[in-house]
């Protein structure tokens, strides 16, 4: 497992690959810092040698080099399409950009999200004992980065398609680029697992749950926190006469249609029970979209969201529209038509994000 804090690209190159293309890193052996995280993990049972492997095999240079090459390509050959830059590892299989513009609207995303519900994470978990923490779906890293803060004692891991962190972090935590909808080979369990942000992301959402079950402590705590991005308004002056909601109703039905779900928010609590996690509990926030709200803290929420939608409309916009047959052109009207309503105060919409976590049973028998 590379620890891509110091050197994203080369680390990269391993992390993605220990075994093959298609399986998760074994182990987040050797944080930077020997004093805080805990004693490493040991591997289960000793590697077993290929009998037949050729001590001196004379092509291995070659072989080397050429395996570097392609496990360089595929994490960092990035697809350029409409202007925007995209993940190669799994190349397609999340349809939103990994560039720069879209890291900063991750990083909007952050902050909306903490500040509207009030902080990294709501499980009361017991810092004590916290020791591991996996971060799916890390993005730029951010929560990863202030859950290590947070948790001195503990080794954070952030995975994610695109290695698109930043390289100064605080030595108690890794980032790797893995598939988490692949197999998850870690050697050992997590405390705390937190899933934040995958709407339109997840193929199975239920196999996911399970995974994150099957790799947490008994005792261990799940958090999901997630969006329904179906925007509504109470006072129904959000209308289907709108282009906002047009936009709105086309995005959700294409990535719906192709088993990405982006309304994974009020679902949660049910891939939870069904998993298996107890003492379950679950938190709705309003996230306005503008300042129309009259609470001053969430006129402020809706400030921020409305940020990230006008940096976003593009992003998740232009692949999705295009998969379904809308031309760039075409594309790019429709988003000018939202722009002007959504800067012009023309409804009081919000979307939801819903918070559920819940525990491992402390005994499984
Ligand atoms: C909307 S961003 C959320 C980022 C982060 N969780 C947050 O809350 O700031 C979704 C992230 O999930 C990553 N992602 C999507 N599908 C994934 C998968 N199958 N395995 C790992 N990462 C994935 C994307 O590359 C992207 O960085």
């Amino acid at each position: 497992m590379a620890d891509t804090s110091s050197k994203p690209a080369a680390s990269a190159e391993v992390a993605a690959s220990p075994q093959s293309p298609s399986s998760p890193p074994k182990s987040v052996a050797s944080p930077n810092s020997p004093s805080s995280p805990p004693p490493e993990p040991e591997l289960a049972a000793p590697l077993e040698v290929d009998e037949e492997d050729e001590v001196n095999d004379p092509t291995l240079d070659g072989q080397l080099s050429s395996f570097t090459a392609s496990l360089s390509s595929s994490v960092l050959d990035y697809p350029v399409e409409h202007g925007r830059r995209y993940h190669a590892y799994r190349k397609g299989s999340y349809l939103f950009p990994n560039d720069d513009r879209e890291a900063e609207r991750l990083d909007v995303m952050h902050q909306l999200t903490t500040q509207t519900i009030g902080g990294l994470y709501l499980a009361p978990v017991d810092k004590e004992i916290v020791h591991n923490i996996l971060d799916i779906g890390t993005g730029t890293g951010s929560l990863a980065i202030e859950l290590a803060e947070e948790f001195p004692n503990a080794r954070v891991l952030g995975c994610d398609l695109s290695p698109i962190q930043p390289s100064w972090v605080p030595p108690n935590v890794q980032f790797e680029v893995d598939d988490v909808e692949s197999e998850w080979l870690y050697p050992f369990k997590f405390d705390l697992i937190i899933n934040r942000c995958m709407a339109g992301s997840i193929g199975d959402w239920n196999a996911l749950s399970k995974k994150i079950y099957d790799n947490l402590t008994p005792g261990g705590w799940v958090e999901f926190q997630d969006y329904d991005i179906d925007y509504r308004s109470d006072d129904r002056s959000l209308t289907e006469d709108h282009h906002f909601r047009k936009w709105n109703k086309v995005l959700v039905k294409a990535l719906t249609d192709i088993d990405r779900d982006p309304c994974p928010g009020p679902k949660l609590r049910s891939y939870a029970e069904k998993a298996g996690f107890v003492n379950i509990r679950e938190e709705v926030f309003k996230v306005p979209l503008g300042p129309w709200a009259k609470d001053p803290y969430l006129k402020h929420i809706g400030m921020i969201n409305l940020v990230q939608m006008l940096d976003g409309l593009e992003a998740f916009s232009l692949k999705v529209f295009d998969m379904i047959g809308y031309s760039e052109a075409e594309t790019q009207v429709l988003l000018a038509k939202v722009r002007d309503e959504v800067k012009g105060r023309a409804f009081h919409a919000y979307e939801k994000i819903h918070v559920v976590y819940g525990q491992k049973p402390e005994s499984t028998t």
